[in-house]
């Protein structure tokens, strides 16, 4: 008689827009070896894409929409519900454009991560891809780390590398980090459902070690 295997890692994202992490991380999560399960996708507008990709991948969806709240903590209380409901393992924001309470993250933590487009430190905040052009980086891209009570601020797990073009603009910096997005963030929650990333008091364990800087995977552009 064969036992029953584990179930996998169970994965609730949050996402505000358009959803294109979300996809990536959907279709991530189809492949055949991929070790955890989208269960729910989250969002605090109420016709924002992203719940329509969930919808196609029949994934199930929530909707808590913070215009109906009078206050963080009523929204974030009421976001935690839903959550809860689900029992997740790991929560994703993947593009998630509020500000959560203490509590709410303090809540979640160790299975929560973000995705930030920028190489943190430098940059926390909106406008990054205007910010590094602005200081005249050659180098620029994405970070996928723990989110802790700081914005912007919990231990980066890893980041990926965009170089920065003259003729760059925002807007074509912005395609080329969010490419590197879709790479990105696959990665880590794989590596998280297979329990390899950790949050300590202040740092990330990579198997078992202390991660002395992110994992960075560089642009692997080919120059002629
Ligand atoms: C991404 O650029 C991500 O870095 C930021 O929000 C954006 C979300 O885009 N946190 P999408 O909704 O996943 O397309």
């Amino acid at each position: 008689m064969n036992a029953d295997p584990a179930p996998l890692p169970r994965i609730l994202i949050l996402a505000s827009g358009n959803g294109t992490n979300l996809q990536a991380l959907i279709d991530a999560s189809r492949e055949r070896d991929f070790p955890g399960q989208v269960v729910a996708v989250g969002c605090n507008r109420p016709g924002a894409f992203a719940l329509e990709r969930a919808a196609q991948a029949n994934i199930d969806t929530f909707v808590v929409d913070h215009k109906k709240y009078d206050s963080r903590e009523e929204f974030d209380g009421a976001l935690m519900a839903e959550i809860r409901r689900h029992n997740p393992d790991l929560v994703v924001l993947a593009g998630f454009m509020r500000i959560l309470t203490t509590d709410f993250v303090r809540a979640l933590r160790g299975s929560l991560l973000n995705i930030h487009p920028s190489l943190l430190p430098r940059y926390t905040g909106l406008n990054t891809h205007q910010r590094a052009l602005e200081a005249g980086d050659e180098v620029h891209g994405v970070s996928v780390h723990f989110v802790t009570e700081e914005l912007d601020g919990g231990p980066v797990i890893a980041q990926a590398e965009v170089t920065v073009d003259p003729d760059d603009t925002a807007e074509s910096l912005a395609q080329k980090v969010q490419l590197k997005e879709h790479l990105l963030y696959p990665i880590v929650v794989r590596w998280f459902c297979e329990g390899r990333i950790q949050l300590g008091s202040d740092y990330v364990l990579f198997d078992g070690e202390l991660l002395r800087k992110p994992m960075r995977l560089p642009d692997e552009r080919v120059t002629h």
